[in-house]
């Protein structure tokens, strides 16, 4: 080294003297960027073969430093590898390792290459590794709520709107709406895979580069589907992540409103859910507590996950063409997000294959609260033709009276129906009951057990 030791080695040739240690603590992002190191080396792994293929670099430099690159990943993977603050981020720590690996051959790999392109490839492989893994969990968690609804495909619950008993529905069908949720997460994922697998390796700072590199090469090598069209957007373009943290927040705020369901549902007051204690904790006052802990806590990840997309959308909000360094506040959001969420999935996954729904429960609270006043106001207009608008206010009324009567809607006697509307006969018994109701909604989506088996068929041919 001709340097003077206390600038930097990478770029210091101008600098007299090095950095202010607040420089140093605000500058350097090795803290966090360590976890892009398998990218980085996979990412220079592919430049250095596409530089020596092209007669950029010789054959034996070409390999040395491949081959060097190799041990440095094994050493960051080994734990044995030191990071150093002074060498800012990870692209630096690795080229300066294998500079005391393999000597002056190291120097040349960062040939028509700058850290802006490198960053955005190391950055764009590990984001659609998360991608990846998230499509894998999201499918566990839709097979775990499609076995709870195959189990459950007639079990009656009450549905509910406003959180007030509505209709009656069938457990299978509620834990189906889950299922549609997390497979529109599922497809987000792979939109947002297929429209960010363009490699910005090759863009070097921001222009492209003299040398006659080729793109093509390395986006093959590293899975990318081609190289990004244009050098300045391919350095500066941070919408795969934006996109990564949109697709999380929307998988979170489903994530959120099942945890809230179970919080209610496993509640004393509801009972419609035992909770395995695996998911649960204790109080350390209150011996006859188990708190649905695990629940609360997927309800909350929410909030970490959409301060990530706000912080980073601020962060690239007005930040004009092209790389400027207020991108490195990217990485931290996203990789808390990541590893918010993809905890999330795997605590809500546990959740929903070991809960117990209360059928006894579920059913009683289902029969409760005139749940079915809409089938006897269908029956009215089915039976006796009324007008639908009549037949609501003719059920209204015999709403009115089992409220008053401090029963439900099957305990009224005939005569008392009669009373309301001559017409009515013993036939609408046969619509009052919670089965009833329930198989009666056979139209396509509807509730019944007949169609939630269909469903149930048809994402298991899915999910297999
Ligand atoms: N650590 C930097 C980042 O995360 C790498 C890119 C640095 N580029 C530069 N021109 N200083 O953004």
């Amino acid at each position: 080294m001709t340097q003077d030791r206390s600038s930097n080695q990478m770029w210091g040739g101008r600098f007299a003297s090095g950095p202010d240690a607040i420089m140093e603590a605000i500058n350097a992002s090795i803290g966090f960027d360590k976890r892009l190191a398998r990218q980085d080396i996979e990412g220079s792994r592919a430049h250095a073969a596409m530089l020596g293929a092209t007669g950029i670099l010789t054959d034996s430099d070409a390999e040395a430093i491949r081959e060097g690159l190799l041990t440095v990943l094994s050493e960051i993977e080994g734990g044995t590898f030191e990071f150093s603050t002074a060498l800012e981020d990870i692209h630096m720590n690795v080229e300066n390792r294998l500079r005391e690996l393999i000597g002056e051959a190291a120097g040349r790999l960062h040939t028509a290459r700058s850290r802006n392109d490198q960053v955005a490839v190391d950055f764009r492989l590990w984001v659609r590794d998360q991608l990846d893994a998230l499509d894998g969990a999201l499918t566990a968690l839709m097979r775990a709520y499609v076995a709870q609804a195959e189990a459950g495909a007639d079990m009656v619950m009450p549905g509910f709107t406003h959180l007030q008993t509505a209709q009656p529905v069938t457990w299978g069908h509620h834990m189906l709406a889950y299922v549609e949720m997390f497979a529109r997460d599922r497809s987000r994922v792979r939109d947002a895979r297929a429209r960010m697998n363009e490699s910005p390796l090759g863009a070097a700072a921001l222009a492209g580069t003299s040398f006659p590199i080729d793109r093509h090469m390395t986006a093959q090598a590293l899975g990318f589907d081609r190289p990004a069209a244009n050098s300045l957007d391919a350095v500066s373009d941070r919408d795969f992540a934006l996109e990564f943290l949109s697709l999380a927040s929307i998988c979170a705020t489903h994530l959120s409103r099942f945890a809230e369901e179970l919080v209610i549902w496993s509640s004393a007051q509801f009972r419609f859910v035992a909770l395995s204690d695996r998911f649960s904790t204790g109080s350390s006052i209150m011996p006859q507590k188990k708190n649905p802990d695990a629940a609360e806590l997927v309800r909350a990840k929410v909030g970490r996950i959409n301060g990530a997309l706000i912080s980073l959308l601020t962060v690239m909000k007005g930040l004009p063409l092209t790389y400027s360094k207020d991108m490195q506040e990217d990485k931290e959001q996203v990789f808390d997000a990541a590893d918010s969420l993809m905890l999330a999935l795997a605590a809500m996954e546990g959740m929903v294959r070991d809960m117990a729904p209360r059928a006894d429960n579920l059913r009683a609270a289902a029969g409760s609260g005139f749940s079915t006043a809409t089938d006897l106001a269908d029956w009215l207009v089915r039976e006796l033709g009324l007008p639908f608008r009549e037949a609501h206010h003719v059920t209204g009324t015999l709403v009115k009276l089992a409220e008053d009567k401090n029963c439900d809607l099957p305990d009224l006697t005939l005569e008392e129906m009669r009373a309301v509307n001559q017409g009515i006969n013993a036939g609408v018994f046969e619509v009052l009951g919670v089965d009833n109701s329930v198989a009666s909604r056979a139209s396509y989506g509807g509730t019944s057990p007949a169609g939630v088996r269909a469903q149930v068929a048809r994402w298991k041919e899915d999910l297999a």
